[in-house]
């Protein structure tokens, strides 16, 4: 057991009932540690994440985070590892079935891009995890080709991610009801998986995504990004959503829409027309809070974590 795991582990639980993100208890944001004078345990790099719900904490989320490369088709830069390393706590992946019939992460096709086995890419996860035992991760899948979720349970299960899955205790849990940072590291499980279709109660901690979240709509070719609608589910509300804004610019090229990486360091600006800060606050003038994830290209180019961190309150 690790040291800090072990401190953690003393301490009071915090109470099951989630408390409301205003109220602060002081008990998780400093233990004393004999080797040091004093330690600050951060949850997700800030110590005052630690008391906030699940549903109260902005990320930004690595989308397409399997396709990376310098390929028109590609949105990453960067290995999921290091999209980790860098401070990526969201990751987005799409998945489809390759010829074989294994669940792959596949661009579309498996043909146009494959970057592997679903289980590979969460062996990758767990391995990252098993490294970092004071953070919070969210996965995202596409279920592309509709398989049953057993599939998805299954490289969850082969990969050994699903031993940091968090289940909730009953389903769906609403707004106020999820768990803060540091409840999910305390009791380890520090993995959220949504699934965009296909999830049911058979595999209890594999949640169905638009039962939690609505989105904003995807392949906006508007550098403004001038709105924050709901686009999935169809006709749904915001009441009792969290939400997921896709802040990625397509441009059209030769009638099909690719990443547009030349306008990186507007899109993904803090702040300024078109930036992650302002569809940011658009949507929080609609809805009165803010996004839980804001899915991003190429999220090592413009400002992504000063944009992240604004939207938390810290710095
Ligand atoms: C968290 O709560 C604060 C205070 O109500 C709010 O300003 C902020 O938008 C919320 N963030 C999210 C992601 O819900
Ligand atoms: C998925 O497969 C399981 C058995 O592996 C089966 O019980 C379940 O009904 C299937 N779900 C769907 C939606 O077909
Ligand atoms: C945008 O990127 C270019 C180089 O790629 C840089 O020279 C310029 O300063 C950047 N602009 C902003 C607003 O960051």
């Amino acid at each position: 057991m690790h040291l800090l795991s072990a401190l953690l582990a003393l301490l009071p639980t915090p109470s099951p009932s989630p408390l409301p993100s205003t109220t602060s208890l002081s008990l998780t944001s400093t233990v004393p540690s004999p080797l040091a004078t004093s330690t600050t345990i951060a949850c997700n790099g800030h110590s005052e994440l630690c008391t906030r719900a699940f549903s109260n904490i902005t990320q930004i989320g690595a989308h397409d985070s399997a396709f990376v490369g310098p390929l028109p088709q590609d949105n990453q830069d960067v290995s999921v590892t290091d999209q980790l390393n860098a401070g990526i706590r969201f990751l987005q992946a799409q998945s489809h079935l390759d010829a074989l019939g294994t669940l792959s992460l596949c661009h579309t096709t498996c043909i146009e891009e494959d970057a592997g086995s679903v289980e590979s890419y969460l062996s990758t996860v767990k391995t990252w995890l098993d490294a970092n035992p004071n953070e919070v991760l969210t996965i995202l899948l596409v279920n592309g080709d509709n398989v049953n979720v057993s599939m998805f349970d299954t490289a969850y299960t082969s990969s050994g991610l699903k031993s940091y899955a968090y289940t909730p205790p009953s389903s769906p849990l609403t707004l106020d009801a999820w768990p803060t940072l540091q409840e999910l590291i305390t009791a380890g499980t520090r993995l959220v998986a949504f699934l965009d279709a296909g999830a049911d109660a058979s595999i209890p901690y594999i949640l169905d995504e638009f039962t939690y979240f609505f989105e904003t709509p995807y392949d906006t070719t508007d550098p403004t990004f001038p709105q924050c609608t709901i686009d999935r589910p169809p006709g749904a509300t915001a009441d009792g959503r969290m939400y997921i804004v896709n802040h990625f610019l397509d441009v059209s090229i030769g009638g099909i829409d690719v990443p547009d990486r030349e306008a990186l360091n507007t899109t993904n600006a803090a702040t300024g027309t078109g930036s992650i800060g302002a569809q940011a606050d658009l949507c929080i003038g609609l809805y009165g809070r803010a996004p839980v994830g804001v899915l991003v290209d190429f999220f090592d180019q413009g400002d992504v974590f000063a944009a992240q961190d604004a939207l938390n309150g810290v710095s």
